[in-house]
């Protein structure tokens, strides 16, 4: 986990942090939920899909804030061929968006993808998530429109050793804030 400027956490989950992943998940309103799966998910979907969240090969970083689970990065689809290829998707709650959020899980799915040799991340939303694309076109991403979706294409490095370090400080330094809250 790592310490943003603007006191957002950002760690790797894992499966100890599935309760508050599904909570995480079901705080998410109506045009939340229909912006992250591109369209409408009823309550018990949304709470099947929050606890399969680990399978399809997937990484899971979360956004803390103040201790609390307030936004989720997945990257699925490791792992199953090489070099791999991968897909992003993003959930910050209603409250918390826009303050930068989405912003930091970004940057920390980009470098566990390179970390983990991805070269390439695919990226859906719906045409009219402006705030999605825009996050996905500052991080240099190539956009692809269709009628109704957008497709946000980027293409990691190779890691070094300089990004693998930069994913261990991350977690390391914020594993040592936990200890100290
Ligand atoms: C899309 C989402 C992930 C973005 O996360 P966030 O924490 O709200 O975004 P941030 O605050 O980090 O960054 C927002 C950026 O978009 C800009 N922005 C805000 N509203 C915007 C809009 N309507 N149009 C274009 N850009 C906009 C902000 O100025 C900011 O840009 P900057 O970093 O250059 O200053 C989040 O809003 C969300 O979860 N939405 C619902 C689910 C969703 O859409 N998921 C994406 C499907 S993959």
């Amino acid at each position: 986990m790592s310490l943003e400027p603007n006191g957002i956490q950002v760690c790797r989950l894992s499966a100890a942090s599935q309760k508050s992943i599904c909570d995480h998940f079901q705080r998410l309103d109506l045009t939340s939920r229909w912006a992250r799966f591109c369209g409408a998910i009823s309550d018990e979907d949304v709470l099947k899909y929050a606890q399969n969240i680990f399978r399809h090969n997937a990484v899971v970083c979360g956004a803390l804030v103040e201790g609390q689970l307030r936004g989720v990065v997945e990257l699925r689809g490791l792992f199953q061929s090489w070099p791999s290829t991968a897909e992003a998707a993003f959930s910050v709650e209603p409250d918390w968006q826009n303050i930068g959020i989405g912003d930091a899980l970004f940057e920390r799915m980009f470098a566990m993808a390179r970390n983990r040799g991805v070269r390439t991340i695919q990226m859906i939303c719906l045409k009219e998530n402006s705030r999605m694309r825009h996050l996905a076109a500052k991080h240099d991403a190539q956009l692809h429109y269709d009628q109704d979706a957008t497709e946000a294409i980027l293409r990691p490095f190779w890691p070094t050793p300089a990004s693998l370090m930069e994913e261990i400080v991350g977690e390391t330094r914020s594993y040592a804030h936990r200890l100290f809250e």
